[in-house]
């Protein structure tokens, strides 16, 4: 069976659990070198624990590492070196079978090009991000159905992508990635193709479902976008290269950085 099967219980809770919030993602210590004349290193040694809950920023310019650094936390790639968990489970010890059921169970995947099925009504767009944690077709399109309600988009379920703008697109492309309850939403430039004021209502439901409970890592190259997520994390040439919390819940507790002035303007 799949390896998603052995992870610990109870990892759904939400930010005002009692409990230390569990850990959905650790990095040790990862590098990631791509193989070529000559190599990359693409991460040069990061690491980063990301607890259930959190709404989670990763900064930094063009070729810093953050998709690759995504890819790594979503086992859609693996590490040169060091040590990746999601949901508890150490990567490197699981067959390329048992990471397909990690990936279908625990990760959520929202990317800037929306990768939809042009020709596929939304509803089975979402529905088939299910197939392979294993549930039935008609729990696939109830589980589909509630989480289009959830992005806004009930009323498009028979509606095929094409005939959708890109802020719909998006949030279909949301929808599948929050529909099998992940643990974790990895989000790269989820806002890169869409207008300003399309962007910021895709962050406000970004925001909504962290609310609810969803942990959620988004890259993003926009100062606005950072400054609506409670943490930020920049990266430059491989390397974190400052980990800060910000927003209304830590800004009685912290002081930001020199750099930080663009943050908190949505606010
Ligand atoms: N598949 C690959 N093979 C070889 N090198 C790669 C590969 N993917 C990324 N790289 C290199 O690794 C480094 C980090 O790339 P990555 O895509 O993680 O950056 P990024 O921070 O996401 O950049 P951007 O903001 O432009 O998306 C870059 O130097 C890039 O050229
Ligand atoms: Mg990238």
């Amino acid at each position: 069976m799949s390896g998603a099967a052995t992870r610990p219980a109870g990892r759904h809770q939400g930010p005002g659990a009692n409990k230390a919030p569990e850990l959905v993602l650790e990095l040790e210590r990862v590098i990631k070198i791509y193989p070529g004349q000559p190599p990359v290193p693409a991460l040069r040694g990061v690491s980063l624990s990301v607890a259930a809950g959190e709404l989670l920023a990763v900064l930094g310019p063009s070729g810093s590492g953050k998709t690759t650094l995504l890819h790594l936390a979503g086992t859609l790639d693996k590490p040169t070196a060091g040590t990746v968990r999601v949901d508890g489970l150490d990567v490197r010890k699981l067959s390329d079978r048992q990471l397909a059921g990690l990936r279908a169970s625990s990760v959520g995947f929202v990317f800037q090009q929306f990768f939809l099925a042009e020709h596929q009504r939304v509803l089975d767009n979402v529905a088939d991000a299910l197939l392979y944690a294993g549930a039935r077709l008609a729990e696939r399109r109830d589980a589909a159905a509630n989480a289009l309600q959830l992005v806004g988009l009930g009323h498009k379920l028979g509606a095929r992508p094409i005939q959708l703008s890109g802020g719909e697109r998006q949030r279909v492309a949301i929808a599948r990635a929050v529909a099998g309850q992940p643990a974790i939403v990895l989000a790269d430039e989820p806002t890169g193709n869409l207008d300003q004021a399309t962007g910021s209502s895709i962050l406000d439901l970004l925001a909504e479902l962290n609310a609810a409970g969803t942990t959620i890592v988004a890259v993003t190259h926009d100062q606005l976008v950072a400054g609506r997520m409670r943490r930020l994390v920049r990266m430059l040439d491989g390397r974190i290269i400052s980990d800060t919390a910000v927003g209304p819940a830590a800004a009685a507790t912290e002081s930001r950085g020199p750099d930080e002035s663009g943050e908190g303007l949505a606010e």
